[in-house]
């Protein structure tokens, strides 16, 4: 049956978080026979509950009349209100709830789908359309190039360029390896970064925004950790905060991270209002919309005091358990100067130590000698090889144990 699919689903792998998973799992008895348990440092989600303000909503709009019933592919209107709302209350923006938002069953979903449908599908690389992908950056989004059948080319990030990079040297590096700009459609930018931790200047955002106007491309902004920050003065930005950015940007925004919900697969995107209807119309086709019990209760906890205080909390206790790893590594010989701490996620961005050639040499035997689970950085573009990226949100025990183990089994730097 393979065959009948088109090449592209033939060519990509499996997601390396389920590899990562199944490799796991294949050396769980082994692991824990010898006292080494796996302690997962690979997952990109809260563990803990969400909000009880949200789940008792949900249990109330389940004998509500109607919640049964299809919904809109663009959302309910209570929902639409809900965001329209959030983004002026969060980040002084201003969204009209019926042309300019739409709901998403995840961002993922929605990222998946806008890259789809700006990609005109070719077979050779130097016949397919472009879009320009953080690099380290969130896995999917060359995946999601490679099944539409374009090419994601990197925007690298690196400590040099503090990762906010100028867009016109990327530009003149793709013009150098022999790529056309005029197949450029659209960047793609994800402040705070996975898996970075990095955030982004309101000047950045800015440059990005006019880049995109002077060359005709589609701003993609995933905000997906927007929420997720240490700092009150470090507050992350929404790219529509820059005057004029609504005449290119598309900004996504997901329920996952913040409330921990990344089970219930919700999301919305906003902004231009014509690429956001051409993504509705093309989303009409596709699904009819969320679950509307769970609109419900999505718009409930966008702003509610039980939204923000649990917010509040969960980024408390994610930079409590970052410490105890920062603490940790640098015992173990990393140095103030060989890795940011973080303003923001839950992930930590660790050079790989000397003695390994590649990430995956070094999270490989991390996971076979320590039961240590951690992503090797290169499954993050190829600007990610030589780190592993540490995700902080297994419980604090845990994370102390990972120190542990790393010293008795000789993880130094
Ligand atoms: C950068 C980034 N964007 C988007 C997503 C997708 O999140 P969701 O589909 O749960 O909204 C993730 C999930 O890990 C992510 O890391």
């Amino acid at each position: 049956m393979k065959e009948l699919f088109n090449r592209y689903v033939q060519d990509i792998e499996t997601y390396i978080m389920v590899q990562i998973k199944q490799r796991t799992l294949e050396l769980t008895p082994e692991l824990k026979a010898k006292g080494r348990a796996p302690i997962s440092l690979d997952i990109g989600a809260p563990t803990d509950t969400p909000p009880k303000y949200v789940i008792d909503k949900l249990k109330e709009a389940l004998d509500m009349e109607g919640m049964h019933r299809y919904s809109t592919p663009k959302g309910e209107a209570f929902f639409l209100d809900a965001v329209a709302k959030r983004m002026k209350n969060r980040f002084g923006v201003d969204v009209d709830p019926k042309t300019e938002i739409c709901s998403l069953i995840g961002s993922k979903e929605g990222l998946a789908n806008i890259v789809r449908e700006l990609i005109n599908p070719a077979e050779k690389d130097e016949d397919k359309e472009i879009i320009l992908v953080p690099d380290p950056g969130y896995a999917s989004y060359s995946q999601m190039l490679l099944v539409s059948g374009g090419l994601a080319y990197p925007i690298p990030l690196t400590l040099e360029n503090n990762y906010m990079p100028d867009m016109e040297e990327v530009l003149s590096e793709l013009k150098k390896d022999g790529y056309d700009e005029k197949k450029v459609k659209a960047v793609i930018i994800n402040y705070p970064n996975n898996p970075l931790g990095a955030t982004a200047t309101k000047e950045y955002y800015k440059e990005v925004v006019d880049f995109c106007k002077k060359h005709n491309y589609l701003l993609i902004s995933d905000a997906a950790y927007c929420d997720m920050y240490f700092d009150e003065n470090k507050k992350p930005c929404s790219a529509l905060e820059v005057e004029g950015a609504k005449d290119v940007t598309l900004e996504f925004h997901s329920f996952s991270k913040p409330y921990a919900m990344t089970g219930w697969r919700l999301g919305w995107v906003c902004g231009n209002k014509e690429a956001l209807g051409m993504f509705a119309k093309q989303k009409s086709t596709i699904d009819t919309g969320l679950f509307k019990a769970l609109q419900y209760a999505a718009a409930a906890i966008l702003n509610s005091e039980e939204g923000e205080e649990y917010i509040k909390n969960a980024n408390d206790r994610f930079k409590e358990k970052q410490k105890i790893l920062v603490d940790g590594f640098k015992k173990l010989g990393w140095k103030d100067e060989d890795f940011v701490v973080p303003d923001a996620t839950f992930y930590l961005w660790l050079p790989i130590p000397r003695k390994y050639k590649t990430s995956r040499e070094f999270t490989s035997e991390l996971l076979e000698k320590s039961g240590i689970v951690a992503v090797p950085g290169d499954a993050f573009g190829k600007y990610g090889e030589g780190y592993a990226r540490i995700s902080i949100v297994a419980p604090k025990d845990q994370l102390h144990e990972v120190i542990v183990r790393m010293e008795k089994d000789g993880f130094t730097y």
